[in-house]
């Protein structure tokens, strides 16, 4: 039936069905009021009104179906978490207050007393320390293991085993784990694989395709793309999406509407600053992997990469993150980042404006050394997270770090 736009406000999603990632990342999932704003409109407020007291008992009583309370929904979060489920080919999504409350939403509404996580041992620092110190207080263990080997997997899984939890590529050392064959294993033992795909984003790789159950994203990085807001979102079927939903709701962890507003632009720009990223950072590895003072460079883009081949089956691009070593320890390593002048000392990855990062004393210094030793997390590794500016001021940049060693 043809319609005039007037009687829509958004555009229908069935009007976007097939279209591409970068199509959604600008169009999908916007909610537009009676003031036919072009932009997003944002939601400052934490409940709704109703037009009469048997309006409200309908709304909470799950007869009618509105918001409530921002606690629960609003509009703002909900355009935001319509863009990234069509991005990510996800049935729903939900919005959390940081990358971990996504990762702990998704643990305490799937798992229960007893279950067990099978999770790589590449994973951020904190993502780590959630499983380690606080899911085990609550009787659910977990296994870690090599995010490469597949038969590291089988063996670690159980009867009880619900989760395989992977992040791909990983937090520092860009380790790409095959995601077809861990979601398989899964499927084939009851269990769950959630990816925390953080790294490549739904512009460079889409999980959910690949056989994963559910997405995590930090939205604090490549989403919003500019260090402004913390966030975080989960993706995947409505049935495990309710369940999340039903957590968040009772335990709170909401993300603002503010916040979502911003997340929500930045989708708009993220195929673009994607490939961006990419580019700065295939050159830059390239560039770094023949100085004389570099030991190792983690890139998936580079041929010496060992699971090059599948970054480049499962993955559209190599993301934005390159490590690398320097000949020497943590001495040499902090001497090099204090060398450089432009490039941002930061934990926060995923920026417009490159930055740096000594892993072993800052995103992973937590760990015990024997957790760091096996992650693989060095006293002379260096984390960037490659920008956008001009990659000649980068490499100015980064001489000034290989001129500091010298010194
Ligand atoms: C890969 C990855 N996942 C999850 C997180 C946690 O996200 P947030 O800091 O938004 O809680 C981070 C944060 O650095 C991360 O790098």
């Amino acid at each position: 039936m043809s319609h005039t736009r007037e009687e829509h406000l958004w555009i229908p999603e069935s009007d976007l069905d097939g279209m591409s990632v970068d199509t959604l990342s600008v169009r999908a999932g916007q909610i537009r009021t009676g003031q036919l704003e072009h932009s997003d409109a944002i939601f400052p407020t934490s409940s709704f009104v109703y037009g009469s007291a048997a309006q409200a008992a309908a709304r909470f009583g799950g007869e009618e179906a509105g918001n409530i309370y921002s606690r629960f929904t609003n509009p703002t979060v909900q355009a935001f978490e319509g863009r990234i489920a069509a991005m990510e080919g996800g049935e729903k999504a939900v919005a959390t207050a940081s990358g971990m409350a996504a990762i702990l939403s998704t643990c305490m509404s799937l798992l229960k007393t007893g279950d067990h996580v099978v999770c790589s041992r590449g994973v951020f620092g904190t993502t780590n320390v959630l499983f380690q110190k606080y899911m085990a207080r609550f009787g659910v263990e977990t296994t870690f293991v090599s995010l490469t080997e597949v038969d590291e997997w089988q063996a670690a899984i159980r009867p009880e085993t619900r989760m395989l939890f992977i992040e791909t590529p990983s937090n520092p050392l860009c380790e790409v784990a095959d995601v077809k064959a861990l979601a398989t294993l899964a499927h084939a033992n009851d269990a769950l694989l959630v990816v925390d795909n953080c790294f490549c984003t739904p512009i460079l790789q889409r999980p959910l395709a690949l056989g994963a159950d559910l997405v995590i994203h930090s939205a604090t990085k490549y989403l919003d793309g500019q260090g402004r807001c913390v966030g975080g979102v989960v993706v995947g079927p409505a049935k495990y999406l309710d369940e999340v939903y039903g957590f968040i709701r009772s335990a709170g962890p909401t993300m603002s509407p503010f916040n979502a507003w911003v997340f929500q632009k930045g989708l708009e720009t993220l195929p673009i600053r994607m490939r961006a990223h990419c580019d700065n950072a295939l050159e830059l590895a390239k560039w770094l992997e023949s100085e004389p003072s570099v030991e190792k460079v983690f890139y998936a883009g580079l041929a010496s990469h060992p699971q090059h081949e599948l970054a480049k089956q499962q993955q559209s691009g190599f993301g934005g993150m390159v490590s690398f070593m320097v000949k020497g320890g943590r001495e040499q390593a902090w001497r090099f980042i204090d060398g450089t002048r432009m490039i941002s000392i930061t934990a926060n990855l995923g920026d417009v404006k490159t930055t740096i990062t000594h892993p072993a004393t800052t995103t992973h210094g937590r760990l015990a050394p024997e957790d760091k030793a096996k992650a693989g997390i060095t006293e002379n590794l260096i984390r960037l997270s490659v920008g956008i500016e001009a990659i000649d001021d980068l490499k100015t940049d980064l001489a000034r770090g290989f001129q500091a060693l010298e010194d």
